[in-house]
């Protein structure tokens, strides 16, 4: 089934059970500042799920544009999408949990053809804030899921917000059986093998969040639910990726006809960042130094430099979007409408970046001029860092021009200074999606303690190698990355929880000291950007158990962390694992 039909079929079959279709807003929403772009589809829906009328009654469906670019810098790899469409259907104070749940059933089985064995459930399970959803799980077993496919799970998984305050509520999502083999005995929807996939996610919103964190009833009972289409159609189609889809395949046969110097990733990124370019611009998006005009301007260099690391001739550009409207014309028409300024803006913006890269060569043959003058045959990551970052310079480029002049790059301080920047960029976007409330606050001040826990215990279970190569932490998780070259086992996995966990409940105090970088150093101190430090650092200590340079802040006592759970564990890239780990 194409993705077109999947949107139709999904439109209809609402229809038909009383939805009125309303018209996907635009990607960049209207009179919000406070978010870069719509996200979800019940983004544009806020004012009514907390009570406002709306002018087409109760029962709603639509298909969403949506941009999410909190993992920009991940696309590239077999599953993420910056640009992707949600289909959707609303109750406003109209129907709850068990129509909701009989008609999410019915269009999985029965117009999607689904196979109902291929199908498992998650429940909320319950905690302080609101109780466990039986009835939700009562409604699976009436539509048909068994008991052994219903999970139930807490607030990380099971609960839907977007951001920090708004509607909210528990939520029930839909995963589909990819028939992989499990990855263990326990493998379940959570476990993040690639065996589950999740297709759906209802939520049940009846509360509000409020700013300080207290949950409250919404005058009336919500569904809001979520469907995402790519994801559906490579299903559905038996496709591993979403490029594997007619959305993507004919762009991606074509880029590698076009590139003498072939790369999957780079195929994909080129294709992905073409079709959320083109759909930003439709919607009148142009490219900026700030916000979501930054975010285009990224997305659009991002294709170029991945256009010229192919080798494909960047005149081919205009033929490579008019192949793309041909693509998605029919799901979007607003394309061919602007097909003309879509042209326009995207190849004004990579000439702007062609003009860029020369100015950068300039500067890259005065740092070979420096460095000759020094004697030296390597040029440091610093400068490396300050083309990519001032001129938009690309490191690879760097390289090759540095290798023809017979010169090396110190790649690893590069990456070093890359990630930093990375992780401040990611923050400031993760930032701006939650209005602005993503602060340091109590949840990431002891997320933050959690990581240096981790850190250690990685070290204890699988030795020394296993350093920190990179860290991002949001109010509801961190994410850790780091150097070991295979996949955890569950035994890892469980002995470094175990291990976390039992340093919290020692209720060690955490103790900060102010030293010099050799002092540090020569304490056993665990340092991961020792150039970037300056000659004072401060040391924190968690009892006997871990000592690391650290900017902080950080809890006084581990005791404050609550239980740690690690929730996946999967490769980064080449030699690094990530893990990503809960706080409850
Ligand atoms: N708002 C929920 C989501 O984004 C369901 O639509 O998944």
């Amino acid at each position: 089934m194409k993705a077109i039909e999947i949107r139709n079929k999904y439109l209809n079959y609402f229809k038909n059970h009383g939805h009125k279709i309303i018209p996907s807003s635009p990607l960049i929403p209207e009179n919000d500042p406070s978010v870069l772009f719509t996200t979800a589809g019940m983004q544009p829906l806020v004012p009514y799920l907390l009570g406002e009328k709306h002018p087409e009654g109760t029962r709603l469906t639509d298909y969403q544009k949506c941009l999410r670019t909190n993992d920009i810098d991940e696309v590239g790899d077999n599953r993420h999408l910056t640009y992707f469409e949600m289909l959707g259907n609303w109750s406003l104070g109209d129907y709850f949990k068990e129509e909701s749940i009989a008609m999410s059933y019915e269009f999985l089985t029965k117009e999607l053809e689904i196979p109902a064995d291929k199908i498992s459930v998650t429940c909320f399970a319950g905690d302080e804030d609101a109780p466990r959803d039986e009835i939700t799980a009562e409604c699976w077993k009436k539509a048909g899921i068994p008991e052994e496919r219903i999970y139930f799970y807490g607030k990380d998984d099971n609960w839907w917000i977007a951001g920090e305050e708004g509607p909210c509520g528990p939520d029930t999502e839909m995963f589909y059986d990819t028939g992989k083999p499990a990855c263990s005995p326990e493998c379940q929807p959570s476990c993040g093998c690639g065996k589950y996939v999740e297709i759906w996610n209802n939520v049940f919103m009846e509360y509000y969040r409020t700013k300080d964190g207290k949950y409250e009833k919404l005058k009336q009972h919500n569904v809001d639910t979520g469907l995402g289409l790519e994801r559906m159609t490579m299903l559905l189609q038996g496709k591993e990726t979403p490029f594997d889809t007619e959305l993507f395949a004919p762009i991606m046969q074509k880029l590698s006809e076009l590139s003498k110097n072939d790369s999957i990733e780079s195929r994909r990124i080129v294709a992905e960042h073409l079709r959320a370019s083109m759909m930003i611009i439709a919607d009148g998006g142009r490219p900026s130094n700030i916000d979501r005009g930054y975010v285009l301007r990224k997305l659009i260099r991002r294709m170029t430099r991945h256009l010229n690391k192919m080798q494909i001739d960047l005149n081919e550009l205009e033929t490579l979007i008019e192949l793309d409207i041909d693509i998605l014309k029919e799901m979007y028409p607003e394309l061919e409408k602007n097909k003309e300024i879509i042209k326009q803006v995207i190849v004004e913006e990579k000439n702007k970046f062609m003009k860029t890269l020369a100015h950068g060569e300039k500067e890259f043959e005065k740092a070979i001029s420096r460095a000759k003058a020094e004697n030296k045959n390597t040029i440091d990551g610093q400068t490396i860092f300050k083309l990519y970052e001032t001129y938009g310079f690309p490191p690879e480029i760097t390289s090759d021009l540095a290798a023809e002049q017979g010169f090396k790059i110190d790649n690893s301080e590069f990456d070093k200074l890359f990630k930093e920047h990375q992780e401040k960029s990611r923050m400031g976007s993760e930032q701006k999606f939650k209005g602005g409330l993503a602060e340091q606050n109590e949840k990431t001040i002891a997320y933050h303690t959690a990581t240096h826990l981790l850190h250690k215990a990685l070290q204890i279970v699988l030795g020394e190698h296993a350093k920190q190569k990179g860290s991002n932490i949001t109010t509801e998780r961190l994410r850790f990355d780091f150097s070991h070259p295979e996949k955890m086992t569950k035994e890892e996995l469980k002995q470094v929880e175990d291990i976390v966990n039992e340093q919290i409940k020692r209720d060690l105090p955490v103790k900060c000291e102010e030293m010099s970088l050799e002092e540090a150093k020569k304490s056993g101190a665990m340092g991961l950007f020792e150039n970037k430090y300056g000659e004072k650092v401060k040391v924190y200590t968690i009892g006997d158990f871990s000592k690391e340079i650290c900017g902080g802040p950080h809890v006084t006592h581990t005791g404050e962390l609550g239980h740690f759970r690690i929730k996946k564990e999967e490769s980064s890239s080449a030699g690094v694992r990530r893990i990503k780990a809960v706080l409850e």
